[in-house]
C-alpha cells in the first residue's frame, strides 16, 4: 500500500494549503457570485452548504483526487458487497444491508442477506404489534406501558437518540426509557416512576457479555421479582437483542423473546437492526420503516453520486483537509434542533470509536493525525456557554450547524428566531467584525477614541472560520435516517483515507481488563496484583474510608 503521504494528491495538497494560508472566504464570496451554488449540494430534501469553508475548486478537486488515489470507491463498493473489510475482526461490515428493501437479494458467502436481515424484521414487526394492539400483556394481564432498553454505546446511544429526536411521532399509549450507565442512580432513577406490571425491559447488548448491561438487567429483573414473585414473569417482562443466543439464554431470557442481529452489524451501527426494537415501540412500525428508508436514500447517494456531488464525500475530505492540512484537531457538531440533543453522544461514539486509530491497514504506525474531537451541544443553548471560543478564540475549528426549515413545534415565532440564529452564527463566522468598524461603533456610541481603541481589540471578530451548514425541511423519520447515514458514510470514507480500519474498537479492551483486579482490590484482605503508584494511593485512600487496611 503506497503510504498516505507519498501519494501525489497528498503532496499537491501539502503545496496548494500553503498558497491557500492567506485565502479569506469573505474576498472569495466577493469575487464569485456564484460561490454557494457553486459549494451546495441537495439530496433529497437535505442542502449541504459548504461554500463557507477555506477551499476553491481547485482544493476540491484536489481532495477528490486524493478519494479516488486512496481507492475509495473500491473500498466502498467492497464494504457495500459485504467484503471481511473489518480485518482485524475478521468481519464483513453490512449495516447498508440493514435498510436496503429485499431486493435485488444480496448473497455473501452462501448466505442470503437480505433474507436473513427480512425474517429478523418481520419478528419485530409482529411483536411491535403485538405490544401496541395489546395482545402481548404483562404476567398480570396488563398492557405494557413502559419499555426500559439496557444496553451501553452503541446499544443505546443511537436508539436513544432517534427516540430522543422522533419523540414527536410517539405513540399516546407508550413512554421509552434508556438504562445505561454502571452506576446503580441510572436504574434506581428510572424504576422509580414505574410499575413492575406495566413495564418490559429490553436488554440490549451485542456480546451479551458488557458489564454495565449485564449488572443492569440482573438489579431489573430483581426489581421484577420482588413485585411479582414469580420467575415465569421474566418471560412477559424481558426480552433480548443480541448476536449471542446462548448468553441470552444463560441469563434467563426465553430464546423466544430474543431478536438476533450478526456480527457484521457494528455496534455503533447497530439501531436499523434489532437494536432499533426500542424506537419501533416507541414511534410504530411504519415510521421505523420510514427512518430505515431514509438510510437506503442515502446509500444510494453515497453508493452513485459522483464523487464531487457526493455529500458524504464532501464532507468526509472537508474534514481531513482541516484535520491533516490545517491542523485542526477538533470539530464542532452544532445542531439547532433541541430534538438532536443527543446527536453529539451518538456521533462522538460513531466518529471517535471508529476513527480513534493509530495504526493503518499494512500495521504501521500511522505519520499523520487521525479521527478529530467530536464536539458540541444544540443551539442556541452552546452560544451562551462555548461559543465565545469558537468566534475568538486561538484556535480554528471546523464546524456543522444542523437546522430545519419548519419546526413541528410552531410555539409563536420561536422557530423563526433559532433559524436566524443559526444563520447569523455561522455568517459571524465568515464575516467577522473589524477593529476599525468596533472603534468607530464605541466613539458614535460616545466613548473616547482612547478608551475606544484600548477596547476594541477585545471586541474583534477575527472571522473566516469554517462552517458548514446543513438545511433540512422538519425532522421526520425519513430525514433523519438520511441524516444519521450521512455521518457514518462521512467517517467511512475518512478512514478509508486515513487508510485505518474504522470498524473495530481494541481501544476500550485494556480498562476492562484492568478493572476486575482493582474490584477484588478494594475490599479483599490484603491489595493483590501489580498497580502504579497513583492507583495504589487511590485504592488505599478508597479502603481507609471503608476501614479496611492499607
Ligand atoms: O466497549 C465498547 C463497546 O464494545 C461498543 O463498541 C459497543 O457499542 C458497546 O461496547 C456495547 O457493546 P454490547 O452491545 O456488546 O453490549
Amino acid at each position: 500500500m503506497t503510504p498516505l503521504k507519498h501519494l501525489p494528491a497528498w503532496k499537491a495538497l501539502t503545496a496548494h494549503h500553503k498558497s491557500m494560508r492567506h485565502f479569506d472566504m469573505r474576498n472569495a464570496f466577493r469575487e464569485d457570485a456564484q460561490r454557494f451554488n457553486r459549494l451546495s449540494l441537495r439530496c433529497g430534501n437535505l442542502l449541504l452548504d459548504y461554500s463557507k469553508n477555506r477551499v476553491t475548486a481547485e482544493t476540491m478537486e484536489l481532495l477528490k483526487q486524493l478519494a479516488v488515489e486512496s481507492g475509495l470507491p473500491e473500498y466502498r463498493d467492497a464494504m457495500m458487497r459485504g467484503e471481511r473489510i473489518n480485518f482485524t475482526e475478521n468481519r464483513a461490515v453490512l449495516h447498508t444491508a440493514l435498510r436496503a428493501p429485499s431486493r435485488p437479494p444480496l448473497r455473501v458467502e452462501g448466505v442470503d442477506i437480505e433474507a436473513e436481515v427480512a425474517k429478523v424484521l418481520g419478528r419485530m414487526q409482529r411483536f411491535v404489534e403485538s405490544i401496541h394492539n395489546g395482545s402481548w400483556l404483562g404476567y398480570t394481564g396488563r398492557p405494557i406501558r413502559d419499555v426500559v432498553n439496557i444496553g451501553i454505546g452503541g446499544s443505546d446511544l443511537g436508539p436513544a437518540m432517534v427516540c430522543a429526536a422522533l419523540d414527536h411521532y410517539a405513540l399516546e399509549s407508550i413512554r421509552v426509557h434508556f438504562v445505561s450507565n454502571l452506576d446503580p442512580a441510572h436504574l434506581a432513577i428510572t424504576l422509580k416512576s414505574l410499575d413492575p406490571e406495566t413495564t418490559l425491559f429490553i436488554v440490549a447488548s451485542k456480546t451479551f457479555t458488557t458489564l454495565e448491561t449485564l449488572a443492569n438487567a440482573n438489579s431489573a429483573k430483581a426489581w421484577l421479582l420482588s413485585a411479582l414473585h414469580a420467575p415465569a414473569a421474566v418471560s412477559r417482562h424481558f426480552v433480548a437483542l443480541s448476536t449471542n443466543a446462548p448468553a441470552v439464554q444463560a441469563f434467563g431470557i426465553d430464546p423466544d423473546n430474543m431478536f438476533i442481529f450478526w456480527d457484521w452489524v457494528g455496534g455503533r451501527y447497530s439501531l436499523w437492526s434489532a437494536i432499533g426494537l426500542s424506537i419501533a415501540l416507541l414511534i410504530g412500525w411504519g415510521n421505523f420503516q420510514a427512518l430505515l428508508a431514509g438510510a437506503h436514500a442515502m446509500d444510494i447517494h453515497f453508493r452513485e453520486a459522483p464523487l464531487d456531488a457526493n455529500m458524504p464525500v464532501i464532507l468526509g475530505m472537508l474534514g481531513i483537509w482541516y484535520g491533516n492540512f490545517w491542523g485542526t484537531d477538533t470539530y464542532g457538531i452544532f445542531p439547532y434542533d433541541q430534538r438532536l440533543r443527543l446527536l453529539v453522544p451518538f456521533l462522538q461514539q460513531l466518529d471517535m470509536e471508529s476513527n480513534g486509530k493509530n495504526v493503518n491497514r499494512d500495521n504501521k504506525q500511522v505519520n499523520y493525525n487521525t479521527g478529530p474531537i467530536v464536539w458540541g451541544a444544540p443551539g442556541t443553548n452552546g452560544q451562551h456557554a462555548f461559543f465565545e471560543l469558537v468566534h475568538q478564540g486561538t484556535r480554528l475549528i471546523p464546524t456543522d450547524f444542523l437546522v430545519a426549515a419548519v419546526n413541528p413545534t410552531p410555539l409563536a415565532d420561536q422557530h423563526e428566531w433559532l433559524l436566524a440564529n443559526c444563520l447569523a452564527q455561522t455568517e459571524a463566522l465568515l464575516k467577522g467584525k473589524s477593529r476599525a468598524v468596533i472603534e468607530a461603533e464605541l466613539i458614535a456610541q460616545g466613548m473616547s477614541r482612547e478608551a475606544a481603541r484600548a477596547l476594541a481589540p477585545h471586541k474583534v471578530f477575527p472571522g473566516n472560520r469554517p462552517s458548514n451548514t446543513l438545511l433540512y425541511q422538519k425532522l421526520d423519520p425519513h430525514t433523519l435516517g438520511m441524516l444519521i447515514a450521512l455521518y457514518e458514510h462521512k467517517v467511512f470514507v475518512q478512514g478509508v483515507i486515513w487508510q485505518i480500519n474504522s470498524f473495530d474498537q481494541w481501544g476500550v479492551e485494556l480498562g476492562k481488563q484492568l478493572a476486575p483486579p482493582i474490584r477484588a482490590a478494594l475490599s479483599s484482605v490484603r491489595v493483590i496484583g501489580e498497580h502504579d503508584g497513583s492507583t495504589l494511593g487511590l485504592i488505599a485512600d478508597i479502603r481507609r474510608r471503608r476501614g479496611l487496611s492499607t
